[in-house]
């Protein structure tokens, strides 16, 4: 009788447990289809006619939306500078400050790198960037200007990408920007940091009002927009959880990828190293550079400071540096002698772009006994 009853009793568990399954299969189902949507043609096209059926994700409804508000917001509440002919002088109120926290921001975005993606289309997304990648909010004056550097050679296909997401995140950070890429010329081993202190150089010889300093991988998208892309009471390290490193911080002296310094932390340190060559190590440089002088990397929570990171081949003339590991024990010993104060490069080219500013330069090579490394 009591085996008849547990076995009644198992069946009835059987079945709750595998309704529950059932559920929680449609409820994936749903949520995996709403979040891909994107992806499939069918869907985008369905999503981009019709704004009101999109995907609260989905650009097409809520930035154009944030962008309408602040859009329309160029204009000051309804009482100002809207009405054509009047003079308003004796109601203008002068702009205020931005917000410390930015009113449009939209949150977690979907990044992906599937849909094709050309200049003309990220040109056509952003009429209001300025030649050479420079923006600037017009209801309120930007507490900042940020200078964001990319170091750069061959990657005109992540570039693109990088600005079709940078330019309208940036935007609705409601920070004064310019974007600039440090193209190294030739094809001797690369230097990302030596290419970073020239766009500090060639940024402020641009613009001597930018105050604070972002540097950027080209192939690193934010993932949400309430990262924001500005300077700190201590030097900022943006990219804490990259999909690469599944989502964490790969370890806590970690300092690459996406960072920023203002001005004032950026020649306290002596700028960047310039004998890095090759991939690596110029980040964890870094990083003791800033401990030594004091400071304290601060970094946005894990959960908004997440990062996609476009594929690739290893570039070629990049090869991971082996002197790294030893270099970056004496970071107290170079780092006076090595850095800002001691650059030397030659520009070769500085050309604006319609989204960004073009900065190629000549680096030299690394000293030869590190070329066959
Ligand atoms: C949106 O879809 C509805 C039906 O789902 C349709 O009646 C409406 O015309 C569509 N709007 C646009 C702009 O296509
Ligand atoms: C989203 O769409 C708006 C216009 O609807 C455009 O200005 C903006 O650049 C787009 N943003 C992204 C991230 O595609
Ligand atoms: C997006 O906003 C712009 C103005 O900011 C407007 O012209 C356009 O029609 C809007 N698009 C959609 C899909 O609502
Ligand atoms: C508006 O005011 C400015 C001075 O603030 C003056 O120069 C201009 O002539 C005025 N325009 C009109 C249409 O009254
Ligand atoms: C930058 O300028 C250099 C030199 O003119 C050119 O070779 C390179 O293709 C340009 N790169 C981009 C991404 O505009």
């Amino acid at each position: 009788m009591t085996r008849l009853l547990l076995g009644v009793t198992l069946e009835r568990i059987c079945k709750a447990v595998l309704l529950l399954c059932l559920l929680h299969f449609v409820i994936i189902m749903i949520l995996y289809f709403d979040v891909y949507a994107q992806h499939l043609d069918f869907f985008s096209r369905f999503n981009a006619r019709n704004g009101s059926r999109a995907h609260p994700f989905s650009n097409s409804s809520r930035p154009n939306g944030t962008a309408a508000s602040y859009g329309a917001a160029g204009a000051e509440p309804p009482s100002a500078s809207a009405r054509p002919g009047a003079n308003h002088s004796s109601t203008e109120k002068p702009l205020q400050p931005c917000q410390e926290v930015p009113p449009g921001l939209v949150g977690r975005l979907l990044i992906e790198f599937s849909s094709p993606m050309s200049m003309e289309r990220v040109q056509r997304e952003n009429p209001d960037v300025r030649r050479g990648g420079k923006y600037s909010p017009q209801d309120c004056v930007p507490r900042q200007k940020v200078a964001i550097l990319i170091p750069f050679r061959h990657r005109e296909h992540h570039l693109k990408y990088w600005l079709h997401y940078l330019h309208p995140i940036l935007r609705r950070q409601k920070v004064a920007y310019g974007i600039y890429i440090i193209n190294q010329f030739g094809e001797d081993t690369f230097n990302r940091a030596k290419l970073l202190n020239v766009g500090f150089l060639e940024a402020l010889k641009d613009d001597e009002e930018y105050d604070c300093f972002i540097f950027s991988d080209v192939d690193l998208i934010p993932m949400d927009d309430r990262n924001l892309y500005r300077c700190y009471e201590q030097p900022r390290h943006f990219a804490v959880g990259m999909d690469k490193f599944g989502f964490r911080l790969p370890y806590a002296g970690y300092f690459g990828g996406v960072s920023g310094l203002s001005k004032s932390q950026f020649l306290k340190i002596n700028g960047f190293p310039n004998e890095y060559w090759g991939w690596g190590g110029e980040d964890d440089d870094i990083f003791n550079r800033i401990s030594l002088n004091g400071m304290k990397v601060s970094r946005p929570d894990i959960r908004i400071g997440r990062y996609r990171m476009i594929k690739h081949e290893r570039d070629k003339h990049n090869e991971p540096n082996p002197q790294r590991f030893t270099k970056i024990q004496n970071t107290k010993m170079t780092m006076k002698r090595d850095g800002i104060s001691s650059l030397q490069y030659r520009v070769v080219e500085v050309s604006r772009q319609p989204l960004y500013t073009n900065v190629t330069v000549e680096i030299g090579r690394p000293p030869p006994r590190l070329a066959r490394g």
